[in-house]
């Protein structure tokens, strides 16, 4: 305990410092216009530890980085890219390791574990965020999106910095934001209105307002880490889960869950970020180059996302899985379904979803 009760006190510390360069990467990351998916950068040659490892010096620092994802999904391949870069810049000196599939723990798990220094980097959706910071759920609340641009705007002005720097205090030093498109419900068996949702059991992300956005849509709630997802729902424990194109494809649920419907419920970003106790050991011109080359990994992982996105909805449909859509009348019950989730989960954060509706109106 007391130990901890140090530990804390060093990260608040550290907190100020941190946020203003936090600032600087992030308002850095807000000036480079989102990259366009072009035919040629939309294949790259596969990055792996190996490709990461461009120097032969005697690294200083071996670091590790924990990714849920399979090798080639965008966020891991942005991971590679940002531990090549990292490589590169430092002469050899900083080499980061990234162990993808989950093989150090779930999302929860890896993130306790970087909070006290187990894991030095750690990428995840900001949905398993929420226990660290009552403004992770207000950039994910159901509808609260135009469309990507204008989730992009919010996450790379001054709204995104604020939530990105209310982590710090947790011990968590977030670096840049990736992308992960829209999620969507998907079933075993086809659904296409609210009154269809009555009595599924639907696998959720661990995160409260999940489960409370499942039951206000007429069905029960399963909370099941990403890794299990398929089991939970071949062996019957749930009917369905909701996601995007790409997690749907990547993991396989279309073989078990071939009815995917685009509803569009929520885009929830994914956050990459390193242990503050790292982030302590490093000079600041090390953290310099790891915040500019995080930056450049997101631009690299939004690149691979657009093209991602198209092919794994190509790939499961054209293996048996069938796109449903809803009427405009039904989508509008979604929608209002959800609404109680705002003032529940972000009554005290009212006015940034004022200035988020704001910026979608322009
Ligand atoms: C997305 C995200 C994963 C997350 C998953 C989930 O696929 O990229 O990191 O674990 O959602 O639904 O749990």
């Amino acid at each position: 305990m007391k130990k901890n009760k140090t530990f804390l006190k060093r990260v608040s510390a550290l907190s100020g410092a941190a946020a203003i360069l936090l600032s600087v990467c992030l308002t850095g990351c807000a000036q480079q216009p989102a990259p366009e998916p072009s035919a040629e950068a939309a294949q790259p040659p596969l990055l792996t530890n190996e490709t990461s490892v461009v120097s032969d010096a005697v690294p200083e620092y071996v670091f590790t980085y924990a990714e849920n994802q399979t090798e080639d999904y965008p966020t891991t391949q942005g991971a590679y890219r940002f531990a090549q870069l990292v490589n590169e810049r430092t002469q050899g000196r900083i080499q980061i390791r990234v162990y993808a599939n989950a093989e150090l723990g779930d999302e929860q798990s890896t993130i306790e574990q970087l909070r006290f220094g187990g894991i030095d980097f750690v990428r995840c959706s900001l949905s398993t965020m929420s226990p660290y910071s009552g403004m992770a759920n207000v950039l994910m609340l159901p509808y609260l999106y135009r469309d990507a641009d204008h989730m992009w705007a919010v996450l790379e002005g001054e709204i995104g910095q604020k939530v990105a720097d209310s982590f710090v205090d947790a011990g968590i030093v977030p670096l840049c934001w990736y992308d992960a498109g829209v999620r969507n419900f998907y079933f075993k068996s086809p659904v296409s209105s609210i009154e269809d949702m009555k009595g599924l059991v639907i696998r959720v992300q661990p995160n409260e307002m999940m489960e409370d956005m499942v039951r206000l849509l007429g069905a029960d709630a399963i909370p099941v880490n990403y890794e299990d997802v398929y089991s939970a729902i071949q062996q019957g424990s749930a009917d369905g889960a909701e996601n995007n194109w790409s997690s749907y494809d990547a993991m396989q649920h279309d073989k078990v869950a071939p009815y995917y419907l685009l509803d569009e419920h929520m885009r929830v970003p994914e956050l990459q970020m390193v242990s503050a106790v790292t982030w302590n050991l490093l000079s600041e011109e090390d953290r310099k180059i790891i915040q500019e080359c995080s930056s450049a990994s997101a631009e690299y992982e939004r690149m691979l996302w657009t093209a991602r996105e198209e092919e794994a909805r190509a790939r499961v449909l054209s293996q048996g899985c069938t796109e449903l859509t809803l009427s405009g009348e039904e989508k509008k019950k979604f929608h209002d379904a959800m609404e109680p989730l705002y003032l529940k989960y972000c009554e005290n954060y009212m006015d940034i979803v004022e200035q988020i509706r704001e910026m979608g109106a322009e």
